[in-house]
C-alpha cells in the first residue's frame, strides 16, 4: 500500500482517486447527522443523499460523485458518532473500517479527508500515527491459506490541509510520511514473526529471520547456539530449554547510530517461541496463544531494524533469549534450583514462570555492553491482563524519570503503559527455603513478583525499566483496530522514545 498526502482540488486528473472518503458526525444519539466536517464541495450532495441512521458511529453510506470535477468516482460517509476530537484507538479503528470497506468494495485508491485531532498527540505525532494506521489497517497474515483473498485498495492520500495536516510544512509531512511507511514496514514484520506458528518459528528460525533482516541494514547480528549458551553458563535459559527438542539460540543485534564509545541502549526480550507451561502444564483452553510468548523478543530486534531504517542517532543492543517451555522426561522440574549466568540460584517452584528464568540471564549479560539504559520486553504474566485490561501494558522502573518518559512516549504513539511498583516490600514474596529465592510468589501482585524477580539481575542504580507486555502484546481477536494476533506493541513507542532522548 502507498501513503501520500495530496491537497485536494489541486489533484492532477491522473490523481483522481476511485472512493473520497468523509466522516458524519452525530452530535447526540438521538439527533440527526452534522455535516460540519464534509469538505464544502461535496457537503451538499453527501446531505442530500444521507439516510436517516447517518452519522451513528459505524454507518457508512455510499453515493457515485458525477461532476465531471469532482476528486472520486464515488463518495463514502463514514459515521463518527460524537466529538470532534478522536481517541487514537477510535481513529485507528475508524481507519480500519475504511481501508477494510473500500478494499472489499474493489476501490483502488482513496482521497481521505481526516478533519480530526487526535487526543494526547501533536499535530505531528498524529500525522506519523495515521500514516502508520492506513499502512497497517489491512494488516492480515495469509502465509498458511491456500488462498488469500485478492488486496485491491493500493494507494491510500489523506488530504493535506485538514486535520493535522493543516498548516504543515511540505517537508516535514514528507519525513513524516516515510517515517511512518518505515515503522509500518517493521511492524509488519514483527507481526509477522509472532503470528507464524511455533511449528515454522521456533528459537532456529527466528534466529534465523532476525539474522537475515539485520543484514543489508548495517546492523550486527551474533547468534549463540547452545554450545556458547553453555559457555556463557546461562543456567537459566538452559534449564527451561531441557523440555524442548529444539536447541535455544541467543540473539545479539548490535547498531551503532550513535557516537562512537556512547554507551547504548539495551533492549532485552522474551523469546519463548512457544510457551506449555513445562511440566506445570497450562490449560488446554487457548494454549495456542502463547506461540506469541516471543512478542517481547520480537519487539527488541523490531525496534534496533527499525532505527537502522530511519539513522536514529542511538546506539542500540538487542539481546533475546530464544526457547520452547515444553514438558519432556528431561525438562526441568519444580523443586529444582538453576544457576543464574551471575551466580545467583532460583528455586523453580511454577516452570510456567520461565519468562523471568530466560531473561535473568539476558539481564545479566546486558551488562557486558555498559548499558545507559535497559528496557526489556516480555509477555510475562496473565496478572498483568487482570491488572489492566487490553488497553494498556505495565511499566516497571525504579527512576521516575524514566518511567515517566516512557509513559508519555506510549501516550504520543498509542501504545499507552501504566506503572506498577516494585517496592522492596513485596520482596518477601520471593522468599525461598532452598535458593536464593523462588520464581513465583504467590497469587496476589503477580506481575509485581516478576519483575522483582528480573531485578535481581539488574546492578542496583542501573537505569532500567521492564515492560510487561502480557496485556497489548497480541490480541485473541479483532481489537482497537487492530487485527486479530500480533500488535507490534512497543516498537512505535520505543522509537519515539529513542528520538525523545536524542534531542533531549
Ligand atoms: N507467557 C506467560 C504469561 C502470559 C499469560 C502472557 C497470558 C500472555 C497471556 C508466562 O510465561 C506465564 O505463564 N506466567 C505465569 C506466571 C505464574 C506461573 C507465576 C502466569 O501468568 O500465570
Ligand atoms: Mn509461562
Ligand atoms: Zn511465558
Amino acid at each position: 500500500m502507498k501513503l501520500e498526502i495530496v491537497t485536494a482540488g489541486k489533484t492532477r486528473p491522473s490523481d483522481r482517486a476511485d472512493a473520497l472518503v468523509v466522516f458524519v458526525a452525530r452530535p447526540d444519539r438521538k439527533q440527526k447527522a452534522t455535516f460540519e466536517s464534509v469538505p464544502d464541495d461535496v457537503r451538499h450532495a453527501v446531505r442530500a443523499a444521507a439516510p436517516a441512521e447517518a452519522g451513528a458511529d459505524g454507518s457508512v453510506f455510499t453515493l457515485p460523485l458525477e461532476a465531471p470535477g469532482a476528486p472520486a468516482a464515488r463518495l463514502y460517509a463514514f459515521g463518527t458518532g460524537s466529538g470532534d476530537e478522536l481517541s487514537p484507538r477510535k481513529a485507528r479503528t475508524l481507519l480500519r473500517s475504511v481501508v477494510r470497506t473500500l478494499d472489499k468494495n474493489g476501490e483502488r485508491s482513496a482521497l481521505v479527508d481526516f478533519p480530526f485531532a487526535t487526543a494526547r498527540m501533536s499535530a505531528a505525532e498524529a500525522r506519523e500515527f495515521l500514516g502508520r494506521s492506513v499502512l497497517q489497517a489491512a494488516y492480515e497474515f495469509p502465509r498458511f491459506k491456500s488462498k488469500a483473498d485478492p488486496r485491491r485498495l493500493s494507494r491510500v492520500a489523506f488530504a493535506s490541509g485538514r486535520g493535522p495536516w493543516a498548516g504543515a510544512a511540505e517537508r516535514d509531512v514528507r519525513r513524516e510520511r516515510a517515517e511512518a511507511a518505515a515503522l509500518a514496514k517493521v511492524a509488519t514484520l514483527v507481526r509477522d514473526l509472532g503470528n507464524t506458528p511455533s511449528n515454522h518459528m521456533g528459537p532456529r528460525q527466528l534466529a534465523d529471520a532476525v539474522r537475515k533482516e539485520a543484514k543489508g541494514r548495517g546492523v550486527k547480528a551474533t547468534v549463540l547456539g547452545k554450545k556458547e549458551i553453555e559457555r556463557e553458563r546461562m543456567g537459566g535459559l538452559l534449564a527451561v530449554n531441557r523440555g524442548s527438542a529444539e536447541e535455544p539460540r541467543f540473539v545479539v543485534l548490535e547498531y551503532a547510530g550513535g557516537k562512537k564509545g556512547e554507551r547504548p541502549v539495551a533492549l532485552v526480550g522474551k523469546g519463548v517461541t512457544f510457551d506449555s507451561g513445562g511440566l506445570s502444564l497450562k490449560p488446554a483452553d487457548r494454549m495456542g496463544d502463547m506461540k506469541w510468548d516471543m512478542m517481547g523478543a520480537a519487539t527488541a530486534c523490531g525496534v534496533v531494524l527499525a532505527a537502522a531504517d530511519l539513522e536514529l542517532p542511538v546506539n542500540l543492543v538487542a539481546l533475546a533469549p530464544l526457547t520452547e517451555n515444553l514438558p519432556s522426561g528431561t525438562a526441568y522440574k519444580p523443586g529444582d534450583v538453576v544457576t543464574f549466568r551471575n551466580g545467583k540460584t532460583a528455586e523453580i517452584d511454577n516452570t510456567d514462570a520461565e519468562g523471568r528464568v530466560i531473561l535473568a540471564d539476558a539481564l545479566d549479560y546486558a551488562k557486558e555492553w555498559k548499558p545507559a539504559v535497559i528496557l526489556d520486553y516480555a509477555t510475562l504474566t496473565g496478572a498483568a491482563l487482570v491488572a489492566l485490561g487490553l488497553e494498556a501494558s505495565v511499566v516497571f522502573t525504579d527512576q521516575d524519570d524514566l518511567a515517566a518518559s516512557l509513559v508519555s512516549a506510549g501516550e504520543r504513539t498509542d501504545e499507552r503503559v501504566w506503572r506498577l511498583p516494585i517496592w522492596d516490600d513485596y520482596r518477601e514474596n520471593l522468599r525461598s527455603d532452598w535458593a536464593d529465592f523462588k520464581n513465583t510468589g504467590g497469587r496476589y501482585g503477580g506481575s509485581i513478583n516478576g519483575a522483582l524477580f528480573l531485578k535481581e539481575f539488574v546492578d542496583p542504580g542501573q537505569p532500567w525499566a521492564h515492560l510487561d507486555i502480557a496485556p497489548t502484546a497480541y490480541f485473541e481477536r479483532e481489537h482497537a483496530g487492530y487485527s486479530s494476533g500480533a500488535t507490534a506493541f512497543g516498537l512505535a513507542l520505543t522509537v519515539r522514545w529513542l528520538k525523545d532522548r536524542a534531542t533531549r
